[in-house]
């Protein structure tokens, strides 16, 4: 949360919360201070996160972040740890999350392994996240481009992907 720059006083969009692994990673760096808002398409992922007791800065919401209907300008921060290849259609996602994003917000793409290992469990995968891809280092700084995003950098190594971005100020 260092690299993505998560500062006290930040509100925090946690996109695919999934269980709410990284809300506690988040909590830490607000150091109290500040809101997560973690969402979610899964009822099922959410109720595990929920029943986890986090405090009553963070709210959970089912939604599906490409329609989320947050208004303009509400998060400060937004993280896709581990779900960014899991959008039907990034782009749109993108657009979206930019549209929640007040000026100067930062957007942050990380998987907790490297992009080469994501896509080699997808692949084999059998199910719904067969086929499920992280785009290398140019594709994803286009799409990000694409989408209004600047002064994007992607780190790809074999242990970990980051890719960081901001809305214009
Ligand atoms: C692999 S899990 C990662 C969960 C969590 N971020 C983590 O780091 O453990 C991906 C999650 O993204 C959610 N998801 C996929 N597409 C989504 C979308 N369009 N909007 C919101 N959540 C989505 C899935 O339901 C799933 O819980």
């Amino acid at each position: 949360m260092r690299e993505a720059g998560i500062a006290p006083g930040m509100r925090v969009l946690d996109v695919g919360t999934g269980t709410g692994v990284i809300i506690p990673h988040l909590l830490r760096a607000l150091q109290g201070r500040g809101s997560v808002t973690a969402v979610d398409i899964s009822p099922g992922m959410l109720e595990v996160a929920r029943a986890k007791g986090f405090p009553d800065c963070v709210r959970f919401v089912l939604a599906d972040v490409t329609d989320a209907a947050f208004p303009d300008a509400s998060f400060d921060c937004a993280v896709l740890n581990a779900v960014f290849p899991h959008f039907e259609d990034p782009v749109r996602a993108l657009r979206n999350i930019r549209r929640m994003l007040a000026a100067g917000g930062i957007l942050c793409i990380s998987h907790p392994v490297g992009r080469e290992a994501v896509n080699r469990v997808h692949r084999e995968a059998s199910g719904v996240v067969n086929g499920d891809v992280v785009p290398g280092s140019e594709e994803m700084s286009a799409v990000l481009s694409a989408c209004d995003f600047v002064a994007a950098s992607v780190i790809d190594e074999p242990e970990f992907y980051l890719a960081l971005a901001r809305k214009p100020s």
